[in-house]
């Protein structure tokens, strides 16, 4: 793996080699091992043009426990604030002797743009770039599922909320497809999905009553109201009426069906808090597992 820029292309040999790493590093450090020297000597720059919690801090902790250095790139106090241009960026910390780069951004497709333009060898990592992909959260909601479902063949997963703007919902759908998934269910307002022609391995749906009937995983998504300048705001309370993961819906799903989200989650909107906190939630799972999912994705691609 030289970089991750999206799921679409990788080999099911792939994933499931990642996944397993990270179980690897996962009872590396169930263990007590804090530190591995995997990548001792290797830089990381976390570069992120948008606001992150989970995967900025879990790919500096990834980074740290394989030994290698984080340089936090701060944007707002970077030279981006004088106007300077992305691949100006990119070849001034070039210049520094880097090994990886991690970056977000909202327009889709610039960490390709960033392969298509380093000069060095320095390798790529997405870590959300518009509403294209965000691969690494797609390998842990994979893994996460996984601990608790390994047969994917068995598997209907519901993806519901604003599938139209979301990076998760895609590299799910591409984790979750390549890995076998028997049924993958979209479902959202209409004004809120993609084109049925993008996403072809997927069953859409508007009602979300029929939508989460049977599923073994429901996967919860925000309003991403910050890509959604065209499209009027759904009322928050309607919005969760019709959409929103409730004790009753949840009733409605598989015995035992898995909740989820990638987070930040918006209580009352697109999830009850209820739900949210409650035995079926596998959310801060999901945030453990990324540790151990970015660690896989570094060492296989730095480790010497
Ligand atoms: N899931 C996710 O990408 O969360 P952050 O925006 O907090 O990184």
């Amino acid at each position: 793996l030289r970089h991750l820029t999206t799921l679409e292309n990788l080999p099911r040999e792939c994933i499931e080699r990642l996944l397993d790493r990270a179980i690897t590093m996962r009872d590396a450090c169930a263990h007590g091992t804090r530190k591995l020297d995997l990548l001792t000597g290797r830089t990381i720059l976390n570069l992120f043009f948008e606001p992150s919690t989970r995967t900025r801090t879990s790919f500096e902790l990834a980074a740290r426990r394989l030994g290698a250095d984080v340089i936090n790139f701060d944007i707002g106090f970077s030279s981006t604030a004088k106007g300077e241009e992305l691949f100006d960026t990119l070849h001034t910390l070039e210049a520094m002797h880097l090994d990886a780069i991690i970056v977000r951004h909202k327009v889709s497709g610039t960490p390709d743009e960033l392969v298509k333009h380093a000069m060095s060898g320095v390798s790529v990592v997405n870590a959300g770039d518009g509403n294209r992909a965000h691969p690494t959260q797609g390998l842990l909601d994979a893994l996460t599922i996984r601990q608790h479902r390994p047969d994917f063949s068995k598997l209907i997963v519901v993806i519901c909320g604003d599938v139209k703007h979301s990076r998760v919902a895609r590299s799910d759908v591409h984790a979750f497809t390549k890995l076998g998934a028997k049924e993958i269910r979209l479902c959202g307002p209409a004004a809120l999905m993609p084109e049925a022609e993008e996403l072809p391995s997927c069953t859409f749906y508007e009602s979300f009553d029929e939508a989460v009937e049977g599923a073994d995983v429901a996967i919860m998504l925000r309003l991403q109201k910050e890509r959604m300048a065209s499209i009027d705001l759904p009322d928050e309370a309607a919005y969760f009426r019709e959409y929103g993961l409730d004790t009753r819906r949840l009733a409605k799903a598989a015995r035992g069906c898995l909740v989820m989200h990638p987070g930040p989650i918006n209580r009352g909107v697109e999830i009850a808090p209820e739900v949210a906190d409650g035995p079926q939630s596998r959310i801060l799972e999901q945030v453990g597992n990324g540790v151990f999912v970015r660690m896989a994705v570094l060492a296989e691609m730095l480790a010497r």
